[in-house]
């Protein structure tokens, strides 16, 4: 099989226009912050983070497959003691404008956040991943993040409730509902949807760009092998290696030429991989240690 990386310089807002419609399966990225490092790559104020991002989210729609799936890591800064709320503002923004279902929200939870004492609030050890479709029915391969069931099958299944012995039909009128003792006898259940990942480290021991984990997860769970792959705000290309080692086309997009040069010289644009059947990808190997944020 051959696998495709192509890696693109500029502003995605105007480098996306050049892919063509509903090529891409998978939009996986993190986009600077708001006022996030200014020298860096130009910081976004946080009242103008909407204005700016909404022409992009136009764009990846428009790139995305009716099946496909956008994945965004984001979370708001503190600014003068109080959360802002562009991402809020910004999730609304691309439901009433654009059309986008807001399906589901991932929380990254960060297993090696450091330890720090501030007046009003607590250290933040978690980031969002949100998830926006175009359709209501879209591609999910579940059965590739499940998880052994572990300590629950000796805890909460051993004692179970008359209600948790039936279909618990849902209170809300929903349709869904649950039937607990059916997961009785099962080594492997479906994860929640908060991730428990460490961030990578140099051997300064900074947090470093998000971690190959991160992207792994939702690479399995929404794509298969040969499926297109797009981070409009590459970095590092920690989405485009992992997408690459997993047999998924891939294009990454980057403003800095620096980070562009760098990625090119790490992956292959066409890999070549033996057709043959595996039942897992080898284990995530984190050599990315570039601090972007
Ligand atoms: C938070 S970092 C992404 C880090 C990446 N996930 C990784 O693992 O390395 C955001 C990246 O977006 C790039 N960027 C900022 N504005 C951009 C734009 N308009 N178009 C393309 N890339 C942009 C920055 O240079 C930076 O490398």
């Amino acid at each position: 099989m051959e696998i495709k990386t192509d890696i693109l310089l500029g502003d995605c807002k105007k480098v996306l226009k050049t892919l063509p419609d509903e090529s891409v399966d998978l939009v996986f990225t993190s986009p600077p912050y708001a006022d996030q490092r200014k020298k860096t790559y130009g910081g976004i104020h946080p009242d103008q983070y909407v204005e700016w991002f909404l022409p992009i989210a136009a764009e990846l729609k428009r790139v995305l497959k009716p099946s496909g799936t956008f994945v965004l890591n984001i979370k708001e800064k503190v600014v003068n003691g109080e959360r802002s709320t562009y991402v809020m503002e910004l999730i609304l923004e691309m439901r009433r404008q654009q059309g986008w279902l807001w399906t589901e929200e991932f929380i990254w939870h960060k297993k090696n956040c450091y330890p720090g004492k501030w007046p009003n609030r607590f250290r933040d050890s978690w980031e969002r991943l949100i998830q926006f479709n175009k359709e209501r029915h879209f591609s999910m391969y579940q059965e590739a993040v499940m998880v052994p069931m572990g300590d629950w099958s000796k805890t909460r299944l051993k004692n179970l409730s008359e209600t948790d012995k039936t279909r618990d039909e849902s209170k809300v009128g929903s349709g869904f509902g649950k039937n607990i003792s059916n997961w009785l006898r099962r080594d492997m259940a479906y994860p929640a949807n908060v991730l428990h990942l460490a961030t990578e480290c140099n051997n300064k021991n900074h947090s470093a760009a998000f971690p190959e984990g991160l992207p792994e997860w939702f690479i399995k769970l929404f794509t298969k092998e040969g499926d297109t792959v797009l981070d409009p705000f590459m970095g590092s290309g920690t989405t485009n290696a992992v997408a690459q080692r997993m047999k998924r086309h891939s294009i990454g997009i980057e403003i800095m030429p620096e980070y562009c040069e760098m990625v090119e010289q790490e992956l292959r644009p066409v890999e070549l991989y033996l057709l043959e059947k595996k039942d897992s990808y080898a284990p995530t190997e984190p050599q990315r240690r570039i601090d972007l944020r």
